[in-house]
């Protein structure tokens, strides 16, 4: 087994920059180099005010950095200079061609892939980060199969962070997974990942299964959210409360209590985009039924997510055209400033569409994501944004104060459960607001009774709406 000493991660990203800044801090002996071609993003790594938000990890990285851990855009040399050649690029969904809106768009990998088959020599370790459709291994090795001296081994290693924890999860990881053909490569990873994870919980496996498993895991993750958020539907329907219902079920220890959170659907960059990878792969193996299967996955995150825009406009007399929603977090889950795929995003647009005003606050998110969010969604099939559709998005603003945010709004919708939400003074919230005065919880975060007892009549995921009781 040869030592790695040197390690190059293309892809500075939201997995490249805390698992690499992990690495260069349980490996002191090891040089860590990140780089990107986002020259902004590089400048934020090098700089106090990181790239993103993520508890914990100012710590890891001021911790290497300077030491054995390097941010910079100088890709070449990096990729030259490494032993290991980790590719942590992003792999979204396909917008156009074959397969839009379904397969991975590997265009980055692909590059990726021809790069370091130009610039390196002697023997490199290819390490997928990345979450690739099963079989990318293949077309990877091909490329560098075509490098003039240099000789490779291809590893799939997949990250299992979540974000929000991604500093807890990659300390203390349930598994890593790494999958290869090589016996010694493997083994150089394994011995990376063994300076402070045990060995037991470092498996290894094929090329295949490896690449694999990293989808089935985001598909089984999301299907228990769709789950319990298509039993939400019926709660609320029936009179059932869902937060009973999955206590009641979690403690099944066949079942298990976690994942069971009813809301207003599922967001972050993964799991839609890897359902749809999973559905394509099956539809081009020929396996129909079983990509119906975990297509209705995303299908009920779609419903779950205009159920409550509907809710909304509904329950406010059916009408809130010209009325001030204040949306309370924009981010798709809390300790996180990542939007992509955010409800929030989704439930904004219908709500525009509605000609509501919408004022939103959340703790980490720049009003220039937020316009970025929602004038990408906006935008027709030929990338094209309207002037009408440019005048709805001119109807949101964004403050920096909760407060605010509700001043004189006819409703509130929580998007993000952020734990300083269950804090606010709802009294004094209540008597700025306009009359009577709504609450759409679409985390289940809030305290309802007491909410109802200020005056609010509340909404929620999966529960009875309650009755101001003033
Ligand atoms: N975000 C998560 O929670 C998470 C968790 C597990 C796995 N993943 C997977 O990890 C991969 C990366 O995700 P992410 O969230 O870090 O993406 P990201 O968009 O935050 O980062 C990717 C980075 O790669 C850079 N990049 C793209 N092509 C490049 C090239 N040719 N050379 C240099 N840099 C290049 C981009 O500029 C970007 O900064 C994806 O496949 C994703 O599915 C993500």
């Amino acid at each position: 087994m040869s030592s790695i000493e040197s390690i190059c991660c293309i892809g500075a990203g939201y997995v490249g920059g805390p698992t690499m800044a992990m690495i260069a801090k349980q490996c002191p002996h090891i040089k860590v180099h990140v780089v990107d071609l986002n020259q902004a993003r590089i400048d934020a790594w090098n700089s106090d005010e990181l790239p993103i938000y993520e508890p914990g990890l100012d710590e890891v990285v001021r911790e290497a950095r300077g030491r054995n851990l390097t941010f910079s855009t100088e890709v070449d040399a990096a990729i030259h200079a490494a032993d290991m050649v980790f590719i942590s690029v992003n792999t979204p969904t396909k917008t156009f061609g074959i397969g839009a809106g379904r397969a991975a768009n590997l265009e980055h990998i692909e590059k990726c892939a021809r790069q370091i088959a130009k610039v390196s020599s002697g023997h490199k370790i290819v390490v997928e980060k990345s979450t690739l459709p099963v079989r990318t291994a293949q077309a990877v090795k091909r490329i560098l199969a075509n490098a003039s001296t240099a000789s490779f081994d291809v590893l799939s290693n997949p990250e299992f962070l979540a974000e929000g924890t991604a500093i807890q999860d990659l300390l203390k990881p349930d598994r890593v997974l790494i999958g290869g053909e090589s016996k010694e490569a493997i083994a150089s990873l394994v011995d990376i990942y063994a300076s402070w994870v045990p060995k037991e919980r470092i498996l290894t496996t094929n090329l295949w299964s490896s690449e694999l498993s990293k989808l089935t895991a985001n598909a089984f993750l999301a299907q228990r959210v769709s789950s319990i958020n298509a039993i939400s539907a019926l709660c609320e329907a029936t009179g059932a409360d869902i937060d009973e219902v999955a206590r009641a079920i979690g403690t099944d220890s066949r079942i298990g209590p976690k994942f069971l959170k009813a809301s207003v659907g599922f967001g972050g960059s993964c799991f839609q985009k890897d359902i749809l990878n999973l559905v394509y792969l099956c539809e081009h193996f020929g396996l129909n039924e079983v990509a119906d299967y975990w297509n209705q996955v995303v299908s009920i995150n779609d419903y779950q997510k205009s159920r409550f825009s509907k809710q909304i406009v509904r329950t406010l007399f059916n009408t809130v055209s010209d009325k001030k929603i204040c949306m309370l977090g924009w981010a798709f889950k809390k300790d996180t400033n990542d939007t992509r795929e955010s409800a929030a995003i989704y439930v904004c647009r219908d709500l525009l569409m509605e000609r509501a005003r919408v004022e939103v606050y959340d703790p980490q998110v720049s009003e220039q994501q937020i316009r970025a969010d929602l004038e990408y969604i906006m935008r027709d099939e030929n990338g094209e944004l309207s002037s009408y559709k440019q005048s709805l998005i001119d109807n949101v603003s964004v403050v920096e104060d909760p407060y605010q945010a509700a001043d004189e709004a006819h409703a509130i919708a929580v998007m993000t459960e952020w734990d300083e939400f269950q804090n606010l003074d709802y009294s004094r919230v209540h008597k700025n607001m306009s009359q009577p005065a709504f609450v759409f919880d679409g985390r289940n975060i809030l305290n309802h009774k007491q909410l109802a007892e200020i005056g609010f009549e509340v909404h929620s995921i999966g529960r009875t709406s309650l009755s101001p009781n003033t």
